[in-house]
């Protein structure tokens, strides 16, 4: 928790640092060349998973760290500042998959499912959209079909993130096309299974070593003991879990603009023009602070966010809106602010010398996945006309 002048406890600063220095120290000397390749970064989320930053807020039980929606927060900070890739791993790893299974799975689902991913030996995804079923979720077309002890499922899922190499799935599936989203059910998948097809992997502007890809189910058979929830649950479970997931991408949003706004900072100081340093020009030191403004009030959304899931933990109360405020305005921070950081630095902006074109490129994407801009202003719109 957060004491009176937001300052952080002796365990948030210990999370922290870790993440910093793993990420300082092992992440950010090797995310231009993983960005470069779009290769999978398998070692360093196993190490990622000994430090316990694949699931920060699992119980030791189940492989985690046992800490708060803050300390998650803080790490994918520190994380996203040195790679928005790896904190795309992390976030789904995190507070998509093993929060969902812990949240709506059973005793024996957590154990077996949710151990392996906290402590990185595995990687984890989450399967909601379809091809023609993005931002409008409750209208997907793959079905499970009831079969004897368990489920046949058959058709196509895109756009999933660590689809090419994820071992372990939280798919969404119709199981009663008739009831709209409410015939939506999960299940959890294992992807070394007949039936279970990767499909190609989509090429990226940004976040290319976080590998995303389509997957096909074909005549793919699941028991009955790896349905996550009751049958017509899917929709309810898919958005309490993106709630989570939202401020994930809102934290990952605020590391890679604290990226290129410190980049920005020192380069106004030593790059001279006109015969002085540019950051005494007057257009430079307004970009400056308005990026460091924007910044402050990102931190202060997702913190706020944070706590609104913490206090959830207690009373079981919703933080969709805190959660859908923050990752809107940290992502257009983000956007804004890698921008800007590319103008302030002109032409080495523009060139892939320095990172802060691969930083504008990342972070389009926190625009976009779980859950557009747009789709934030919805959510955040009914709730405050108390339509949801
Ligand atoms: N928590 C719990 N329940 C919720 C909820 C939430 N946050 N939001 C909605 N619900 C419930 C509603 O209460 C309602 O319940 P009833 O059936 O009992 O009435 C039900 O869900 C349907 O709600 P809506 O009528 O609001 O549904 P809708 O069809 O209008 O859609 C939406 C709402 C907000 C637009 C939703 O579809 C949405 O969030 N769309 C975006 C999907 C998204 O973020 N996709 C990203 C996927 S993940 C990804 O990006 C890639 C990856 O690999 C990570």
């Amino acid at each position: 928790m957060l004491g009176p002048n937001l300052d952080l406890t002796e365990e948030h600063k210990l999370i922290r640092d870790t993440a910093r220095d793993f990420a300082q120290n092992e992440i950010a000397p090797i995310a231009a060349h993983f960005d470069e390749t779009g290769e999978f970064p398998r070692e360093t989320i196993k190490k990622m998973g000994a430090l316990g930053l694949m699931g920060i807020e699992v119980p030791e039980a189940y492989g985690g760290a046992e800490m708060d929606t803050l300390a998650y927060v803080l790490a994918m900070i520190e994380i996203a500042k040195a790679d928005v890739s790896h904190s795309t791993i992390m976030s789904v790893n995190n507070s998509l998959y093993c929060h969902g299974i812990l949240k709506f799975g059973t005793e024996e689902q957590r154990k077996k499912y949710v151990t392996p991913i906290a402590t990185g030996q595995k990687i984890g995804a989450y399967s909601l959209t379809e091809p023609m079923s993005g931002s409008d979720a409750g209208t997907m077309k793959s079905k499970a079909v009831r079969d004897g002890a368990g489920y046949v499922i058959n058709g196509r899922k895109s756009w999933v993130t660590s689809g090419p190499v994820a071992e372990y799935f939280i798919l969404f599936t119709m199981t009663q096309p008739e009831l709209k989203h409410r015939g939506i059910t999960a299940f959890i998948v294992e992807a070394d299974q007949p039936g279970f097809i990767r499909g190609k992997k989509e090429p990226k502007l940004g976040i290319r070593a976080s590998a995303t890809s389509e997957i096909v189910f074909e005549d793919y058979r699941v028991p009955v003991e790896n349905r996550l929830g009751e049958e017509g649950e899917g929709f309810k479970i898919a958005m309490t879990v993106l709630d989570a997931g939202r401020i994930g991408i809102a934290s990952q949003a605020l590391g890679v603009a604290e990226a290129a706004f410190e980049a920005s900072v020192g380069y106004a100081k030593e790059r001279e023009a006109f015969g002085q340093p540019i950051g005494q020009f007057q257009g430079i030191q307004w970009m400056l602070a308005d990026m460091k403004t924007r910044i402050e009030a990102a931190r202060l959304l997702i913190y706020n966010a944070a706590l609104a899931k913490e206090r959830s933990k207690h009373d079981g109360g919703r933080y969709t809106l805190e959660a859908s405020m923050a990752k809107l305005y940290a992502s257009e921070t983000a956007m804004w602010v890698t921008e800007k950081a590319v103008q302030i630095h002109g032409g080495m902006g523009y060139s892939k010398e320095l990172p802060l074109e691969r930083y504008f490129r990342d972070a389009k994407i926190t625009e976009i996945y779980e859950g557009t801009s747009e789709i934030q202003r919805l959510v955040i719109a009914r709730n405050v006309l108390g339509m949801k």
